[in-house]
């Protein structure tokens, strides 16, 4: 290694798994795979200046304000890595980070966060030690975004990725993501919406850490990891065929299934607000009356995720989302983005 003071930028986006994670084993191994749509708009844009033979410190910037907390995390999650990365305490880091999508909208910014940051990683390390191949780096990113933010290590690829180990899914690892074959996705869901109604702003009740931990003791767990894994048993039909009734089945039931283990811990808790509920009933009300294909998933939070494909019915449902959604939400909040591979 020859390292040496730099600046790299790079950028990533956030994702929306289908099949969730929720429930992890020690070192950031997923208690189950997960699959996942990987945003096209909502991205993280980061700035990494390396300042080499500085005594090792973190200072970063959320657009453009010093946030000392997140540059504690960066601190303790550098630390971490140093195993995989052996320069990296050698330096002083200053990060400079900005969103694309609104702060504290409840779209998981540590994803696209830390898949920035590991790629920022990555090219220092190419500079650092002269090329690898570009799939191998990719890959390197992928591991090292997951020691940050498990769900982060997805971003690392377009479209639809999987993370977790499963017999059904060839090359995939508990230790990085790893693409879904495009030749076994159906065109329809290579051109599809996510439309993100902003429920409610503000800080959750509960971390994503915390909710992991809770499925440690959660007497529903084994059988919901079991089920996730099962689930990929038809995701890969639906995915391979373009059932998009059981698409929407699977995808909702999984939402659903996440939030129904919060509800289930102890202690319990409840992300949803009752923006939520009144969004997923209209939803479900709208596809009785008109049958067109618009269906929600959920993060570990308030807000709605829409999904509705680009087939031929997408204005009749963009229409009613202006009309009879975004009265829900909070200063009429919708973050539109795409998935288009
Ligand atoms: O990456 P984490 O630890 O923030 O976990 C996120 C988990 C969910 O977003 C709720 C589900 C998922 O698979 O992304």
């Amino acid at each position: 290694y020859t390292v040496t003071s730099q600046t790299v930028s790079e950028s990533c986006p956030s994702n929306i798994a289908l099949i969730k994670y929720w429930g992890k084993y020690a070192d950031q191994i997923p208690a189950n795979p997960s699959i996942s749509y990987t945003l096209n708009h909502c991205k993280t844009n980061t700035i990494l200046e390396f300042l080499a033979d500085q005594p090792f410190s973190v200072q970063t910037f959320l657009s453009g304000n010093e946030e000392a907390k997140f540059g504690e995390k960066i601190e303790k999650y550098f630390k971490n890595i140093e195993q995989y990365l052996p320069w990296i305490l050698k330096g002083k880091y200053i990060i400079k980070t900005e969103n694309t999508f609104p702060h504290s909208s409840g779209i998981a910014s540590s994803a696209s966060g830390f898949g920035a940051i590991a790629k920022c990683l990555m090219a220092l390390d190419e500079l650092f030690s002269g090329k690898g191949s570009k799939e191998e780096s990719l890959r390197k990113a992928s591991f090292l975004a997951r020691l940050g933010s498990g769900s982060a290590c997805r971003s690392l690829y377009n479209g639809l990725v999987v993370w977790g180990s499963s017999d059904l899914v060839e090359g995939s690892s508990d230790l990085f993501a790893v693409r879904y074959p495009d030749e076994d996705i159906h065109a329809i869901f290579k051109d599809f919406n996510d439309w993100v109604l902003l429920i409610h702003e503000g800080q959750k009740s509960v971390s994503s850490t915390v909710g992991h931990g809770l499925m440690n003791t959660n007497p529903y767990a084994e059988r919901r990891f079991q089920e996730a894994r099962e689930n990929f048993i038809p995701m890969k039909e639906i995915l391979k065929n373009g059932d998009m009734e059981r698409f929407i089945t699977l995808v909702e039931h999984e939402a659903l299934t996440l939030h129904a283990m919060m509800m289930m811990s102890d202690p319990a808790f409840i992300l949803m607000k009752t923006g939520t509920l009144e969004v997923i009933n209209k939803i479900w009300d709208f596809r009785k009356e008109t049958g067109l294909p618009l269906f929600f998933t959920l993060d570990a939070g308030a807000n709605v995720h829409l999904l509705f494909p680009n087939n031929g019915a997408e204005e009749k449902i963009k229409t009613f989302i202006e009309s009879e959604l975004l009265p829900h939400t909070q200063k009429n909040g919708v973050v539109k983005d795409v998935m288009k591979f």
